[in-house]
């Protein structure tokens, strides 16, 4: 843990975290909360903290900081802290074109999003969303032997889409599952990567060979609407689809037809476009096995992601180097 350095800095928390987390900041720095959905306004306006000039800025996905958000910034802020590994939410380059410091929090939750990756590959490999319904619904007649049939995964092939510290821990578990590990990404696999033998040049020859497809990499030009009708085309009859990134990687319309029509075989869901507002036919498909954007959700992320934070916020107030820094 860095020291802190004698001047608090000032910080304003613009999204609500968890307890712990929030107690951490107050105890670190000069702290404001929030105290309405518009936590950006309140800066412009002077609401929270009155004239107080705050250094940086804390918030999560649920606060916009694009070109407008940034350019409208107190000329005081200098940094911007986003308590989530992706950063989609805010413009880098306008950040980076002001001077200000944009830091996230990656590895510190990598284990918990891979672990939500396996949850959803079997929930769909096993029928979950079915089985809960079954067993909720009172009228299951008992145990046969062509009840819910599904799949297991040892034998079959996981094909990750983004092989990134997230992907590679995902990969290491399927591997204990007895999956053969298949992947594509942007680099080109460096010389005694663990699993460059399964390195594959595009999602289309990706997609051809494997029985799972994860989707692990950032949502970016390159990769929005990346599962369309087009890839789908290529897919096994058999293929689950597991989204654990962001919902704009997927086409919705060609994974539901693709979904409804039995072309692919299930699809397992953290994230989706425009979230909360899914695109309800997800709702009406039995072979779909959905969770709310919970990848991250667990005690030790949740508490990591704060402390990597506090900690990225006194290094870079003391000008030292700070890993997690993205621009
Ligand atoms: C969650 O989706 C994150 O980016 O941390």
């Amino acid at each position: 843990m860095t020291e802190p350095p004698c001047a608090k800095l000032s910080v304003f928390i613009a999204s609500r975290l968890i307890d712990v987390v929030e107690a951490r900041f107050e105890s670190a720095f000069d702290v404001a909360r929030a105290k309405t959905n518009h936590p950006l306004r309140e800066l412009k306006t002077g609401e929270n903290g009155g004239d107080r000039d705050f250094d940086a800025i804390l918030f999560s996905l649920d606060v916009q900081m694009q070109a407008e958000q940034i350019k409208a910034l107190p000329a005081t802020i200098r940094a911007l802290a986003t308590y989530s590994v992706g950063t989609d939410h805010i413009d880098l380059e306008v950040a980076r074109e002001r001077g200000i410091a944009v830091f996230n929090t990656p590895g510190v939750l990598a284990d918990s999003v891979a672990e939500n990756a396996i949850f959803l590959i079997l929930g769909a490999a096993r029928r979950a969303t079915e089985s809960i319904d079954l067993v909720r619904s009172r009228t299951w007649k008992g145990w046969s032997p062509r009840q819910l049939v599904g799949f297991q995964l040892s034998g079959r092939t996981l094909g990750i889409l983004g092989m990134g510290d997230i992907g590679l821990r995902v990969a290491v578990r399927a591997e204990a599952l007895g999956m053969k590990i298949l992947y594509s990404n942007r680099r080109r696999p460096a010389k005694g990567d663990r699993y460059a033998a399964g390195f594959r040049a595009s999602a289309d020859e990706l997609i051809r060979e494997c029985d799972v497809l994860l989707l692990a990499c950032p949502s970016t030009a390159q990769t929005r609407g990346i599962v369309d009708h087009a890839l789908l085309a290529q897919a096994k009859s058999e293929l689950i689809i597991v989204n654990i990134a962001r919902g704009d990687l997927i086409d919705d319309q060609a994974l539901i037809e693709a979904l409804r029509q039995r072309r692919i075989w299930a699809a397992g869901l953290d994230v989706f476009a425009g979230e909360p507002d899914l695109a309800s036919a997800y709702f009406d498909l039995p072979n779909v096995f959905m969770v709310p954007h919970i990848g991250s959700s667990t005690l030790e992320a949740r508490i990591g992601m704060g402390q990597i934070l506090v900690d990225a916020l006194l290094g870079w107030q003391l000008d030292r180097p700070v890993d997690n820094r993205v621009y």
